[in-house]
């Protein structure tokens, strides 16, 4: 199943001390970088944390696959998975899979990244959720474009095959 998984992106928005929320909500509200987010994950499947699910909700013209533990839980509008790998299975045959959060999320699927599209917010938020920490060995800064209060910036894998670090 493995070999037509779908190259894995991750987009997260982190402050400059790796805090990305506080367990309910985002710590800032970027109207321009929302816009990003939804113009690049657009068409793909999208992977998440329950706890993203529910601070997020259903968000149209995305498949969304909503990882959690329970066996009961299920939503109108989006696909259940019990582990990140169940997810990506889901997916297989699909050409880019976003993984949109949260915290534990992230640190499930930083394996199996190719790519990391990370806002790096000029704040630096109160909150407990973080974003995993990126090995600059394993990945390289390939773009970065600065804006007001904030600059996307681009992450690609440059050693080791996605999935087996
Ligand atoms: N700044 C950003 O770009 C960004 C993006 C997304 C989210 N966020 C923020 O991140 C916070 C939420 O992140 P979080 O870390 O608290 O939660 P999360 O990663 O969104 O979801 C955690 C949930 O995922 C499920 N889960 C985790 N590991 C699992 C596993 N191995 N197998 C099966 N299910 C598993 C569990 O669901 P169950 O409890 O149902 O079992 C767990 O409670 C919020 O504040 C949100 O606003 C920020």
């Amino acid at each position: 199943m493995t070999d037509v998984r779908p190259n894995v992106t991750m987009i997260a928005a982190v402050g400059r001390n790796g805090v990305i929320g506080d367990g309910l909500t985002m710590p800032w509200h970027l109207s321009e970088d929302l816009r990003f987010f939804k113009r690049t994950t657009m068409g793909h499947p999208m992977v998440m944390g329950r706890r993203t699910f529910d601070s997020m909700g259903v968000l149209p013209g995305r498949r969304s696959i909503v990882v959690t533990r329970s066996p009961e839980w299920s939503h109108d509008g989006v696909e259940v998975a019990h582990s990140l790998e169940q997810a990506l299975d889901r997916v297989a045959g699909e050409g880019e899979v976003f993984v949109v959060g949260g915290g534990e999320l992230y640190r499930l699927a930083m394996p199996y990244a190719a790519r990391l599209l990370v806002t790096e917010v000029d704040q630096s938020p109160e909150g407990s959720v973080t974003f995993p920490d990126i090995d600059r060995d394993v990945f390289t800064e390939t773009f970065r474009e600065a804006h007001d209060g904030f600059a996307w910036v681009t992450y690609e894998r440059s050693s080791g095959r996605p999935g087996t670090s």
